[in-house]
C-alpha cells in the first residue's frame, strides 16, 4: 500500500504543484485479480492535495484517516464511508472481471485503476475528472460536457453501455464530480485548511565531488520541504549554470527533497552560489559554496518552522 501513496504526485505531475487557495480532493483506485498473498485484492486511497486523507481495503472493509486526520473527530462518519467503500469494491472488481472475461485474460494477475477528483480554486470548482486504467493503460474516461463516457479501449464499449443503461447514471456522475466532490472539499476544508497550507522551508546542503577530468561536481541538495513546488539553481558571477535536476521527489513523510548539480573546472576561483525559492522562505536563499568549510545544513531562520496543527 505505501508504493501508491508514494506514487500520487508522481503521476499527477506538475498539476499538483498547489497554488495558494488551490486544494483538491483526489480519489485512487487499485484492484487486483490475484493479489499476492497479504495483498488487499482492493484498495482505496483518498488525498488532500498530495496528503494520503483515509485509506481503505478488502481486507479490513474499513475506511481509517490517515496522519493528522486521525486525531480529528467529526469530520466524517468513517462507519459510512466505509459502507460507501465496500459498494464501490464492488463495482470496481465486477468491471474488472468484465474485462479479463472481454480479454479471455484468465491468465496471471491483471490490475484496474481508478483516479477520480476535484480541485478547487479560491473556493470556485477549478476542474475535475474520472479516469479508469487496465493493467496500466488508459481504459474510459468520462466527459461531464456530454456527458457520457469515453471508451479508451475495445473492451470498454461494453463498460460503456452498462455504466449508461440509465440516463440518470451519466446525470449523477456529472453531478458526483461537480457538486458532490466540490462540496465534500469543502466540508473537509473546514477542518483540514491550517493543516494544508502549513509550510516547511528547505534545509539546504551543499557537496562536492570529483568529475570528470579535473572537474568537480557540486551538489546542492534542499530536503524536508512542504509544499512540493521549489525552484533551485546555482550562479557564479551573477550568471545562471547550466545543471542538472533530479526532479522533485517525496520523502515519504508528506515532504519532499530535490537537488541540482553544476560541474565545475578545476582552478576557478569566483565563488559559487546555490539559490534557493520556496513558499516556506520569506525570501529567496543563497548558499555560498565555501572550499574551506565543511558543508552543514543551512536553515533558513527568517521563517519559523510551523508545527503540524488541525484547526477543528
Ligand atoms: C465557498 O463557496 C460555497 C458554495 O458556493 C459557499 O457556500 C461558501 O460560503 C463559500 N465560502 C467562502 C469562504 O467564500
Ligand atoms: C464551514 O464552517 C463554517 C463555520 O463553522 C460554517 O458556517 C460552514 O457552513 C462550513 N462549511 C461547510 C461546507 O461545511
Ligand atoms: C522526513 O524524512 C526525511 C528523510 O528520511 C528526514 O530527514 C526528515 O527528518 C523527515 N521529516 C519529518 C518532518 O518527519
Amino acid at each position: 500500500m505505501v508504493p501508491v501513496l508514494l506514487s500520487l504526485p508522481l503521476l499527477l505531475g506538475p498539476a499538483v504543484l498547489q497554488e495558494t487557495g488551490s486544494y483538491s480532493l483526489v480519489f485512487l483506485y487499485t484492484g487486483v485479480s490475484r493479489p499476492n498473498k497479504g495483498i488487499p485484492r482492493f484498495q482505496a486511497t483518498a488525498f488532500l492535495n498530495d496528503q494520503g486523507f483515509f485509506h481503505y481495503n478488502s481486507n479490513s472493509g474499513k475506511a481509517e484517516p490517515m496522519g493528522p486526520w486521525n486525531q480529528l473527530e467529526g469530520m466524517e462518519d468513517w462507519e459510512k464511508e466505509s459502507q460507501l467503500q465496500r459498494a464501490r469494491e464492488e463495482i470496481f472488481l465486477v468491471t474488472l472481471k468484465d474485462i479479463m472475461d472481454y480479454y479471455k485474460d484468465s491468465a496471471g494477475s491483471h490490475t484496474f485503476q481508478g483516479m477520480f477528483g476535484c480541485e478547487l480554486l479560491n473556493n470556485r470548482s477549478n476542474g475535475a475528472f474520472w479516469k479508469y486504467a487496465y493493467d496500466g493503460q488508459d481504459f474510459i474516461k468520462f466527459n461531464k460536457e456530454i456527458p457520457a463516457w469515453i471508451p479508451l479501449d475495445p473492451a470498454a464499449e461494453s463498460t460503456k453501455l452498462k455504466w449508461e443503461a440509465e440516463k440518470i447514471y451519466t446525470q449523477r456522475a456529472k453531478a458526483y464530480l461537480e457538486e458532490e466532490c466540490p462540496a465534500m472539499l469543502r466540508r473537509y476544508l473546514n477542518y483540514s485548511r491550517s493543516h494544508l497550507d502549513k509550510t516547511n522551508p528547505p534545509t539546504v546542503t551543499i557537496t562536492s565531488r570529483a568529475g570528470p577530468g579535473r572537474n568537480r561536481i557540486f551538489k546542492c541538495l534542499a530536503y524536508d520541504f512542504y509544499p512540493q513546488g521549489i525552484s533551485l539553481h546555482w550562479t557564479q558571477a551573477g550568471k545562471v549554470l547550466t545543471s542538472i535536476s533530479g526532479g522533485v521527489l517525496p520523502n515519504g513523510n508528506g515532504t519532499y527533497l530535490s537537488w541540482v548539480e553544476v560541474e565545475v573546472p578545476p582552478q576557478d576561483r569566483d565563488p559559487y552560489f546555490c539559490h534557493i525559492e520556496h513558499s516556506g522562505l520569506s525570501q529567496s536563499l543563497s548558499v555560498q559554496w565555501d572550499e574551506t568549510k565543511k558543508p552543514k545544513p543551512e536553515r533558513n531562520v527568517a521563517t519559523q518552522p510551523q508545527e503540524v496543527t488541525l484547526s477543528a
